[in-house]
């Protein structure tokens, strides 16, 4: 949602401050500011606060040639929830006096109550953020403890809400105090400093080794080292945990942006993702589950619940699940599921998929799940995220760090975790032979050789069906099975990057209404991969072609007949149907990509998105 970083060492903060913003900006991107130490003319501290509206490197122009001087501050990249873009309403806030700075992720939700209160006893707001709240809660806590962790604890007391929080006091010279409730906050020490930040790529040049703090702990970072304590003020020794992924992931390493090198990085999630999955004697191992193959056997109905990318994911499951373990299953958009009474029992496996792993959506479903009583399993990219850490269970999908704010290589990593669980459950239910898992896990491995054959040879397919697109006002996807789940898939891509409409439909429902939409021109993209409803899927295209569509086909290499009906092909290789979805999102996901190149889109850090939604 935002990104908070802050740092207190022995180098120029201001320079940690805007490269780890610059790293986070991935969570949002409306505003950006930075508070620093400095010294008055008196010698004493102060704080000195810049913000602009827009990215960093606009903040990092309005800063150049700011006093180098200074080695504490706190910065943070917003996406704006309470009050439109302004310097007003971007962090750092400060209290009345402007001796306390915050930087604050999360939603306050009391903050109106609390701002009321505040203003009763004289303070003075200037933004219409929820945040602000907190400058003055600290301030008025500082006035009897003159101590910021203390203070920082004593705020938070009042808060309801979501906050991972760092702040300053000109009082305090190089003390950052840090808190953390269901929002992310990492800390780190590094040979020259004390680090905080939203997401360990905006510490890991400093440090591999990371406090990944839980809820209700605190931290009171020093020049020369970290206290951590809990919310009663006790010392705490909280875990360390090992980032062990490469950092050049955090770079675009000659790609023109994140989102082509990581639709690149496809087949190597492939491959991570399966490694180690299947024993010698056929057996899947995915122990993560935290559930015996006897628990396993016991449950009745599964539920995916996710959002956006991640629910499309989610598609994909349910016709493996059935398939193969021949138990219903239900695909819920996570901000619907607790609303309504799904039912469920002990026999119910809930399974919540989420890149970040910190949806605020998918953790209160999780959350709601959990009391009604079903098993929940997670799968998540994120090492530790609430997600991983509120599940019975979690499979990390070994994308690696993904930055462009699209999904699509944690996507592919999603669809290969949950083909292993559906295939562990086909095995379980005794639906699947050991042979039959070994010869789905040897094709599934396949499909990583399969996506660089798309990569290496049908990027040119891709770019001309690109251009029959880049003008079009609208455009609809459409297939059926698979091919209709990663048609959701392929629109909301299109959209997202290159704000093109696009809508998706099962190939069948064209008929019964969308049919009316299309006139000559109307961009039409199919999945007309081979499978049991191929024919079908040509008949609705058909019934496209002869109202004029331009027809984009995503076909089976060696499909010749489709040129018949397409204006332009992309093929990808012969493969089953049950993993037909990993290898025909590529190419919607490059098509995506290149139109919004062409539209002069930012594609890696769309309008109005950000990368982990974290507000309700
Ligand atoms: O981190 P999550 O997978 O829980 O995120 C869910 C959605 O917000 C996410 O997939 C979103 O739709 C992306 N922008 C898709 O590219």
């Amino acid at each position: 949602m935002c990104g908070i970083v802050a740092y207190t060492g022995e180098d120029t903060a201001k320079d940690i401050l805007l490269a780890g913003l610059k790293r986070l900006e991935y969570r949002g991107y409306d505003s950006a500011g930075v508070a620093l130490e400095g010294i008055a003319p008196d010698g004493s501290t102060t704080l000195d606060v810049t913000c602009r509206v827009g990215k960093v490197m606009g903040l990092a122009s309005e800063l150049e040639g700011h006093d180098a001087a200074s080695t504490c501050g706190i910065g943070h990249t917003r996406w704006a929830t309470h009050g439109k873009p302004s310097v007003a309403n971007a962090h750092p806030h400060t209290s009345c006096d402007g001796r306390i700075a915050v930087v604050h992720n999360g939603i306050i939700e009391n903050f109106a109550e609390l701002r009321d209160e505040l203003a009763s006893r004289g303070h003075v707001f200037t933004s219409e953020t929820d945040t602000e709240v907190l400058a003055h809660l600290v301030e008025e806590a500082y006035a009897r403890h003159a101590d910021l962790m203390a203070a920082v604890r004593e705020a938070c007391t009042h808060v309801v809400g979501a906050y991972g929080m760092a702040a300053v006091s000109a009082d305090e010279p190089g003390v950052i105090a840090v808190a953390r409730k269901d929002s992310p906050i990492v800390v780190g020490r590094g040979e020259r400093g004390s680090y905080v930040a939203s997401d360990v790529i905006a510490l890991i040049d400093a440090t591999r080794d990371v406090v990944v703090l839980e809820d209700g702990q605190f931290a009171r970072l020093t020049p020369t080292g970290i206290e951590y304590t809990d919310d009663a003020g006790e010392p705490i020794e909280p875990a360390v945990t090992h980032i062990d992924w490469d950092v050049d992931t955090a770079e675009k390493g000659g790609y023109p942006d994140f989102m082509l090198k990581e639709i690149c990085e496809q087949p190597r999630v492939v491959r991570d993702t399966l490694v180690g999955r299947l024993s010698a004697t056929g057996e899947l191992d995915i122990d993560e589950l935290g559930l015996t193959f006897e628990e396993l056997d016991l449950i009745d109905r599964v539920y995916v619940i996710a959002c956006g990318t991640s629910y499309h994911a989610g598609l994909v499951a349910k016709n493996l699940i059935e398939a193969w373990a021949r138990i219903p299953c239900e695909v819920e958009a996570a901000s619907e599921f607790r609303y309504r009474n799904p039912i469920i029992t002990p026999s119910t496996l809930v399974v919540a998929v989420s890149q970040s792993g910190e949806t605020a959506d998918t953790l209160a479903a999780i959350r709601d799940a959990r009391i009604k009583g079903a098993k929940v399993f997670g799968i998540t990219n994120v090492v530790g995220s609430p997600v991983a850490r509120e599940s019975d269970g979690v499979i990390y999908t070994k994308a690696n760090k993904e930055i462009a704010v699209a999904s699509t290589k944690s996507f592919i990593g999603q669809i290969v975790s949950l083909t292993l669980l559906a295939m562990l459950l086909g095995q379980v239910k005794g639906k699947l032979t050991t042979g039959q898992v070994r010869m789905l896990f040897r094709e599934l491995g396949d499909t990583a050789a399969q996506i660089q054959w798309i990569l290496d040879s049908q990027r040119t397919a891709v770019h001309e069906a690109a251009l029959a697109c880049k003008d079009a006002q609208s455009a609809l996807f459409v297939g059926r099975g698979m091919g209709a789940a990663i048609s959701y898939e392929g629109a909301l891509k299109l959209k997202e990057v290159s704000y093109l409409h696009a809508e998706a439909y099962a190939a069948g429902e064209m008929k019964h209404g969308p049919i009316a939409l299309i006139d000559p021109g109307f961009p039409v993209i199919a999945v007309t991969t081979k499978s049991p409803t191929y024919d079908k899927v040509v008949s609705n295209l058909k019934e496209c072609e002869a109202r004029g569509a331009k027809i984009i086909a995503l076909a089976t290499q060696g499909d010749e007949d489709i040129k018949q009906i397409a204006d332009h092909v992309i093929y990808i290789p012969p493969v089953r149907d049950a993993f037909s979805a990993i290898t025909a999102s590529v190419p919607l996901q490059l098509l995506a990509r290149e139109v919004a190149v062409m539209r002069g889109c930012d594609v890696d850090q769309p309008r109005n998105l950000a990368k982990s939604v974290t507000v309700e």
